[in-house]
């Protein structure tokens, strides 16, 4: 059984076991000729599969490029190289690009359809639980420079996002966990239902399809519901930032060891204890053992300096054209996040020294 999630009036997210994926994406787009990109962790284990199933119902596939697996594949050097060999291969104007991967393949395959002949179709085959949970919807796509992470890129809808729980059984469990930390990131600003679902996240790590299918259904309703009010991200889309105002810096100040899951978790617990500071709100506890059901970090870890992670928060601010201060989201209670919430230099180094 699949289940169904419609992003605003434009298009549909379709999650499920064995998903037969040519026959589910032809439902929402006409056979006809495509390419596949893929990475080279998924592109072994499912291009193939992929590739038969496309072909069983009608597509012709024109091309699969294969990537190395990981975060330099989204550079400029990697896009030009894949438009160049779509155009070797006579892609057309009315074709479709499936990228079948993870938040990489997505982000950098959407920049290519948004550009490729000033535009083809895009479908999103997500492989990781990150990419099913977040980057496959919402429309962003796009590259890293060296200057920094995803400063060009483009928006670009799918026509559709199939998500295929199977391909969930071969990814490593600090993905797994890398993705949860999303997951419980949406449950907390969604509330409810949403919240009390979070309590499935040790079903979901050890990879039961019926607690993953219930959080990444959550996870993306709750998404496209604060995306559709916000596409472009003027106003209340930066809800979906909590825990990235610091996760972004120790990320940065990591040299990128500590991946992005992490550190947004360590950057939740922050927030909480933040909230407990200027809300006069407790739910530190909750963060903290949500956050390590999935196997995340809750403390700020030991080598990570306070002054270092204030000062990669300010080179990040940079990048925004108002200067204001540190802005957070902080919530009032699950479910009820407030964003835009001022915050000191002196404040953030003392929740950082609190929490280690
Ligand atoms: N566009 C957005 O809105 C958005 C949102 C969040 C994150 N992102 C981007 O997403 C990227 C991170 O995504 P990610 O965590 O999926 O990273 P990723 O694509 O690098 O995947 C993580 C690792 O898992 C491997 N993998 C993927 N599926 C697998 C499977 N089924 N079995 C075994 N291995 C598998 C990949 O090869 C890679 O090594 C970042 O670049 C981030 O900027 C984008
Ligand atoms: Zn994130």
């Amino acid at each position: 059984m699949a289940d169904r999630v419609n992003v605003g009036a434009g298009y549909p997210v379709i999650v499920g076991e064995k998903l037969d994926v040519g026959e589910t994406v032809s439902e929402a787009v006409e056979p006809g000729s495509c390419a596949i990109l893929t990475d080279s962790n998924a592109g072994p284990l499912f291009a193939s599969g992929v590739r038969a199933s496309l072909e069983d119902a009608g597509w012709s596939v024109v091309e699969t490029l294969e990537i190395p697996a990981g975060e330099t594949s989204k550079s400029l050097g990697a896009y030009a190289d894949i438009l160049r060999a779509l155009a070797r291969a006579n892609l057309a104007r009315d074709a479709t690009l499936f990228a079948l991967g993870g938040g990489v393949v997505g982000d950098l395959g959407g920049f290519v359809a948004a550009s490729y002949m000033r535009g083809i179709r895009l479908v999103m085959l997500p492989t990781s639980l990150l990419a099913m949970v977040d980057s496959s919807v919402g429309g962003k796509t796009g590259v890293d420079l060296p200057e920094g992470k995803n400063l060009v890129g483009a928006f670009l809808q799918p026509e559709i996002v199939a998500a295929n729980l199977d391909f969930l059984d071969t990814l490593p469990e600090n993905e797994t966990s890398n993705g949860l930390a999303e997951a419980i990131k949406m449950g907390l600003l969604a509330g409810g239902e949403y919240l009390t679902n979070l309590l499935r996240v040790p079903e979901a790590l050890a990879g039961d399809p019926e607690s993953l299918e219930k959080l990444i259904i959550h996870a993306i309703r709750y998404k496209a519901s604060i995306v559709a009010a916000d596409e472009r991200e003027g106003g209340v889309r930066a809800i979906l930032n909590y825990g990235h105002t610091i996760g972004h810096a120790i990320e940065a100040v990591s040299g990128y060891g500590t991946s992005h899951g992490e550190a947004v978790s360590v950057g939740m617990c922050a927030s909480a204890r933040l909230g407990r500071r200027k809300l006069g709100v407790d739910f530190v506890e909750l963060h903290e053992e949500l956050l390590a059901s999935a196997k995340l970090p809750t403390k700020v870890p030991p080598d990570i300096h306070p002054d270092g992670v204030i000062e990669a928060m300010g080179r990040d601010k940079k990048r925004s054209s108002k200067d204001e201060g540190h802005k957070f989201v902080l919530l009032e209670e699950p479910g009820s996040p407030r964003w835009g919430v001022a915050v000191s230099d002196a404040e953030v180094r003392e929740i950082l020294e609190e929490g280690r």
